[in-house]
């Protein structure tokens, strides 16, 4: 997809160049156009590194190509991040003193900005009618975030990180996918006409009515695959266990909570998919009872003794039943540090759960939950390595998207699944 970057003069700027890459780590053809003031935040050789096309800024520059509109005529996605106060008013008035401008009004691409500036600034009521005047044509607003800002106050005004805008421009898009030639909507992505059903975020299993066992899951893999699967024209049901971050456009979202819960959802969406990926952490155990009560400390007790019981393994009855026509995906999450015995690991968990792909990833404090990046290796027949990729999680959820479209090469469409 081809997709302009427009960067204004706001000190998020330098935020910016992860929105860039994590774009064209995705995949994507990026094009950035930063307004005079964002090259004051961040270089042009930094933005040019970043996005590997040249970077223009002045309106008098490729006159000859009629750059001023060429830039948004061919954009399928403009994203502007950070979009000042300044920006914001210019845009709900259709301003074009600048490339940025020009290039906003000559495209109909969908466009999504980024909100970036000190609180006042953000409640100020000529703010507030530009950002409804822009949401009322149909623009999507990311944010702004509440949190510290540049000086020593906080409160709205944050520009959002960078994954959550990449995933917020690329639902915009409404499941648009594109080949190397140039644009191309939904229903000619290479999913097209593929049902996915992605499980994605940690099991709660509660204790009591205020504590649960969980697990350190954010989604954010399991949501990049969704979304990324969309992106390529599937239709896709998610199934949402807690999601730390928020749930992507375009996809049937069924929420759920313990494993038991997700267990029935899976049961129930993963009938005639054509691929299902159990990206969700699910507890192995629940408490044995659910006390009605708070669990109360008792005068002099030295530590309380909970009675675990084992919950069902929801990929290996799956895997174990009739599935055909379904590719099952599973991932396994290890803590082993030898790459060797990693592998080994995951080709027996791919074996012992009856799946036919098993994506491994290392995790620990700091690798693999809730984390931005990923770095997996997908198994598959025979316990070979058939990818191996890392980056961004939603470029990690492309890199695992090709492995299963080149898998469902042979099969037909669940259209026709389900008339088998
Ligand atoms: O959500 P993020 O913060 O982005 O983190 C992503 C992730 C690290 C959670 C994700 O990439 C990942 O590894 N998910 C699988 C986590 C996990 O439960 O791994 P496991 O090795 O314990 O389980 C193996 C497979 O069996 C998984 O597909 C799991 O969904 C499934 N399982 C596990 C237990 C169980 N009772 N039922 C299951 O279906």
């Amino acid at each position: 997809m081809n997709v302009v970057v427009g960067i204004t003069g706001g000190i998020a700027a330098y935020k910016a160049v992860g929105v860039v890459r994590a774009l064209v780590l995705a995949g994507h053809e990026v094009h950035v156009v930063p307004t005079e003031a964002a090259l004051r935040f961040v270089g042009r050789p930094t933005l040019e590194a970043i996005s590997r096309n040249p970077v223009h800024v002045d309106l008098y520059e490729g006159v000859a190509e009629v750059r001023h509109v060429a830039i948004g005529q061919a954009a399928d996605l403009i994203v502007i991040a950070p979009a000042t106060a300044n920006t914001i008013a210019k845009l709900a008035n259709g301003l074009a003193d600048d490339l940025l401008g020009n290039t906003v009004l000559a495209s109909e691409a969908p466009l999504v900005i980024a909100p970036a500036m000190h609180t006042e600034m953000w409640r100020n009521p000529a703010t507030q009618a530009n950002v409804s005047t822009l949401a009322e044509r149909g623009v999507t607003i990311v944010g702004p975030a509440v949190g510290q800002l540049t000086g020593a106050d906080s409160g709205p005004g944050r520009m959002e990180e960078p994954e959550v805008i990449v995933r917020a421009a690329l639902a915009a898009v409404g499941g648009r996918a594109e080949d190397s030639a140039g644009r191309r909507d939904a229903a000619q992505g290479d999913l097209a006409g593929r049902r996915i059903v992605v499980s994605a975020g940690g099991t709660r299993e509660p204790l009591d009515p205020v504590r649960f066992l969980g697990n350190r899951s954010s989604g954010k893999q399991g949501v990049a695959i969704a979304e990324a699967a969309r992106a390529r024209g599937a239709e896709v049901t998610l199934v949402a266990a807690n999601l730390e971050i928020g749930e992507p456009g375009g996809c049937d979202i069924r929420r759920v909570s313990t494993a038991l819960e997700l267990r029935e959802a899976m049961q129930t969406a993963a009938a005639g998919a054509d691929a299902v990926i159990m990206a969700a952490a699910v507890a192995d155990y629940r408490p044995a009872a659910i006390s009605e009560a708070k669990i109360k400390k008792e005068p002099g007790d030295a530590g309380l003794t909970l009675e675990l019981v084992r919950n069902p393994d929801i990929l290996a009855e799956l895997g174990h039943a009739p599935h055909d026509g379904t590719l099952l995906v599973g991932f396994a999450a290890e803590t082993e540090n030898d790459p060797e015995r990693l592998l080994a690991l995951a080709r027996a968990k791919r074996e012992a759960k009856g799946a036919d792909l098993l994506v491994v990833n290392r995790v620990g404090w700091t690798e693999g939950f809730a984390s931005d990046e990923n770095r997996v290796s997908v198994i598959g027949a025979g316990g070979v390595v058939v990818a191996e990729l890392h980056g961004s999680k939603l470029s990690v959820a492309d890199g695992i998207l090709d492995v299963i479209a080149e898998a469902l090469t042979d099969h037909p469409a669940s259209e026709d699944t389900h008339a088998r």
